[in-house]
């Protein structure tokens, strides 16, 4: 079958290397790609946003199966248009991804639902906010409602952060994801990823991630959108994974489906563990980037499988597979990322690495340039490796690192350091 994904970054290029391996795929697509990418499928320039220009491209190349990779495009309809147009389709349609789109639409599904999460209030004006936070007192957490490209959450740890992130999002920080803010209750405890494929009625889990969102060794620094991860956490127990499913994810695909909007696609449950319950945090309509790249490491060939039960109504017949295996990638990041970074600069050392069903560097943000591979973004390239322990993977993952040759990059050396 000829195969479409959209997107550009670490996952897509994860997903399309086990795609690539299923028989099942002939022609493999991905758009718009990136230079790593192009080394594993053929990369097309269309607009990933625009519904239409992609039903159009399937059309003239005969795609059977489209696998839709980061929210945006999830958010503007573009599983809605494939769908339409009778493509079988990897992703849900707007209405569901608002599950993701709007942290105030999701809060109001636990509600429905009786899913545990941390309480919370909503607001459209910053006087009204302000006088919550005032009254409710830090630690607070403040959120901007829409999509924020991961930055809109603002961990209140005083009263002085929470009003002045108050301010930035009714400031236009956000732009018109900051309309209206959810404050939240502040979690403690140990955050972890599950991933489930959702039919629209039956639903599969297909992992558990950890991943670092701080820049520096030892969880300290700003923010990224993740420097490293690593599969399977340790701290989703088969019990907290059964809880999980059974007081949060289930509950919340029956009620999506209640409501005429099944969810479609994979599920990303982002919890908090806290004394043997999990509590969830948020929900994202896609893969976890950089979990992703863990997630397809250990379910290689398969998870076209999956995904396409997933997307064709059939995952009460479909399984996982399970090799009793662990999976870390390790990002490196051009220097000064998350602020500002150069683009441009030459990566040498990457043709000498073996590639393998045991360890795929995968690039986030590269770009070809008189025959060589240079860096095109902030996260760069992700250094998986599969192994029979977690302490096998690291030390897999740390040997590539060390073989590549990129001075203007850097990356964490402890990725892992909670589970090993
Ligand atoms: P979100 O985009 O909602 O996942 O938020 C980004 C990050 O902020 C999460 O991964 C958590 O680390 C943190 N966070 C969000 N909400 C809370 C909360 N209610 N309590 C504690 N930490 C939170
Ligand atoms: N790594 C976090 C995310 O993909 O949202």
């Amino acid at each position: 079958m000829n195969i479409l994904i959209l997107g550009s970054g670490g996952r897509e290029h994860a997903l399309a290397w086990a795609v690539k391996q299923n028989p099942k795929c002939d022609r493999l697509i991905v758009a718009p790609g990136n230079a790593g990418i192009a080394q594993v499928a053929e990369l097309a320039d269309i607009d990933v946003l625009d519904g239409a220009a992609v039903v159009e491209f399937c059309g003239e190349n005969a795609i059977d199966f489209v696998i839709v990779g980061p929210e945006a495009p999830l958010a503007a309809g573009v599983a809605d248009a494939t769908r339409a147009a009778g493509i079988v389709t990897f992703g849900p349609s707007a209405a569901a991804a608002r599950l993701e789109a709007s942290k105030g639409f999701t809060k109001e599904i636990c509600d429905a639902c009786g899913a545990p999460t941390a309480g919370y209030a909503r607001f459209d004006t910053a006087t009204e906010a302000r006088a919550y936070v005032t009254r409710m007192g830090a630690p607070i957490v403040i959120k901007a409602d829409g999509l924020a490209a991961g930055k809109g959450v603002i961990m209140g740890m005083t009263l002085d952060q929470a009003l002045d992130g108050i301010d930035e999002i009714f400031g236009g920080a956000f732009g018109a994801a900051g309309a209206e803010v959810v404050i939240e209750e502040f979690m403690e405890g140990e955050e972890a990823s599950f991933f489930i494929l959702s039919d629209g009625e039956n639903a599969l889990p297909i992992g558990t991630a950890q991943d670092h969102k701080r820049v520096g060794d030892g969880d300290t620094g700003p923010n990224t959108g993740g420097m490293g991860a690593y599969s399977p956490a340790p701290v989703l127990t088969e019990a907290l994974q059964r809880q999980a499913m059974e007081q949060i994810v289930l509950p919340t695909i029956r009620e999506m489906a209640a409501r005429g909007t099944p969810y479609q696609g994979v599920l990303y449950a982002g919890l908090m563990i806290k004394d043997g319950q999990a509590r969830l945090v948020e929900y994202n309509c896609r893969f976890g980037d950089p979990e992703c790249q863990v997630l397809m490491m250990r379910l290689g060939a398969q998870a076209l499988d999956l995904m396409l039960a997933c997307a064709e109504g059939r995952l009460d017949r479909a399984q996982v597979n399970w090799a009793d295996d662990h999976a870390l990638t390790v990002v490196m990041a051009a220097n000064g990322y998350p602020g500002d970074y150069a683009k441009g600069s030459v990566i040498n050392g990457l043709d000498a690495l073996p590639e393998s069903s045991t360890q795929m560097v995968f690039h986030a943000g590269t770009k070809a340039r008189d025959g060589a591979i240079t860096a095109n973004g902030g996260r760069v390239l992700n250094v998986t490796a599969r192994g029979d322990t977690l302490a096998e993977a690291h030390a897999r993952a740390y040997a590539m690192v060390d073989a590549i040759d990129w001075p203007e990059g850097f990356c964490r050396r402890d990725i892992g350091w909670r589970a090993l």
